[in-house]
């Protein structure tokens, strides 16, 4: 099954080809991806009108170029997914009427697809991995702990109570005047530091439940970084791996708390799975893979450029939904909101229906 995905939720412009064979393996063959950073570079962050208008003037070339990688036609494509949401909904609207015009154009399938459930699903692209499977989904717009238990099916197990994970990277970089995507700057300028310099708390650490949250680790940073002002390099870079520490730390207890959680639930994962831009961060890669020994599970870690945002997510969700019959009609609307777990409700509420009738 050939797949066209197509991914405009957020500031890259991204499509990619995918194919799934009957047996549930994946290849991807193309996958590209526009990203419009340097045009929001200067206001710190994403303009949503910025990255609604960037997506508007390059999603046809970035369409093209997949498809000419591929080497196919659109005739000879089994569907075409975009990315419905949730994310920024000019961007959205973008992308998914794309899709729509593709899709009416050649009479294929279109699949709206959830952006966070691509993310979810990436490792069986990458890995072939099995259902039950522990995923953690970190990202700039979501921190979740999810219990993955079939295509749609989504227990969320753990979230964050305020600031994304991905987003207090982000935060932190724009604090320190590192600019915007703030994840890999924190990350490089970390490497070489003392991370043992600034004490910093660990937010929710030792709770029972798998939640998280940021906003107080934010301030603390924040406080710190005044204190000693004006700063020169080497603050920053003490700054930087203090806190990019602090979240390690922090994701290695909630990730404890999640998969103990997961286990008295729904048995053994098959796997921990990490996805989401925050998942390229090699230090929390590094005690991810501790962590995953601990439980006695493996640790699947798509590569860091199927952990940002990218088209071949967005393809291999559509065909796995194509895989089991699941397909939307023409009309279907974008979403700037669309929790994962809806998914699951909605698939529920269709079973109950059809048990009723
Ligand atoms: O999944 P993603 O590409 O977009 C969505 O938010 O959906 O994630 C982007 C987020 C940003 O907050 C970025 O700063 C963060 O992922 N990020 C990182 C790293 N690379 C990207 N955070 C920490 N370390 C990184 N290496
Ligand atoms: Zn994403």
């Amino acid at each position: 099954m050939l797949v066209l995905g197509i991914e405009t939720t957020c500031d890259e412009t991204a499509a990619a080809v995918v194919e799934r064979a009957d047996d549930g393996r994946g290849a991807i063959l193309s996958n590209v991806v526009l990203s419009q950073i340097d045009q929001h570079a200067a206001f710190g962050g994403v303009v949503p009108e910025i990255a609604a208008r960037a997506h508007v003037e390059t999603v046809d070339l970035v369409v093209a170029q997949a498809m000419k990688d591929a080497g196919k036609t659109f005739a000879e494509l089994d569907g075409i997914a975009a990315a419905a949401g949730p994310g920024l909904i000019g961007g959205v609207i973008v992308g998914l009427t794309t899709a729509k015009a593709i899709a009416l154009a050649h009479r294929k399938p279109l699949v709206a697809v959830n952006h966070l459930e691509a993310h979810a699903l990436t490792a069986r692209l990458t890995d072939n991995i099995q259902f039950p499977y522990c995923l953690f989904l970190a990202s700039g717009g979501h921190t979740q702990i999810l219990a993955v238990r079939a295509v749609g099916d989504y227990i969320r197990l753990g979230t964050t109570v305020d600031d994304a994970i991905g987003e207090a990277f982000d935060k932190t970089a724009k604090l320190l005047g590192l600019g915007y995507p703030g994840g890999p700057r924190v990350e490089h300028i970390a490497q070489f530091a003392d991370a043992s310099r600034f004490p910093l708390p660990r937010p929710m650490q030792g709770r029972p439940d798998a939640d998280f949250s940021f906003s107080g680790l934010k301030t603390a940073l924040r406080l710190e970084a005044e204190a000693i002002a004006p700063l020169g390099d080497k603050d920053i870079a003490d700054l930087c791996a203090s806190f990019q520490q602090a979240v390690v730390e922090v994701v290695v207890d909630r990730l404890r708390s999640g998969l103990r959680i997961f286990r008295d639930r729904f048995g053994a994962p098959t796997s921990l799975v990490a996805a989401g831009g925050v998942a390229a961060n090699q230090a929390i890669r590094k005690v991810l893979h501790r962590l995953a020994f601990e439980f006695g599970t493996v640790l699947v870690l798509p590569p860091a450029e199927l952990c940002t945002d990218n088209g071949a997510m967005i393809a291999w969700a559509g065909a796995e939904r194509l895989a089991l019959g699941r397909q939307d009609m023409l009309d279907v609307a974008p979403r700037a909101r669309w929790p994962l777990d809806e998914l699951a409700s909605a698939r529920g509420a269709l079973q109950r229906t059809a048990a009723y009738k």
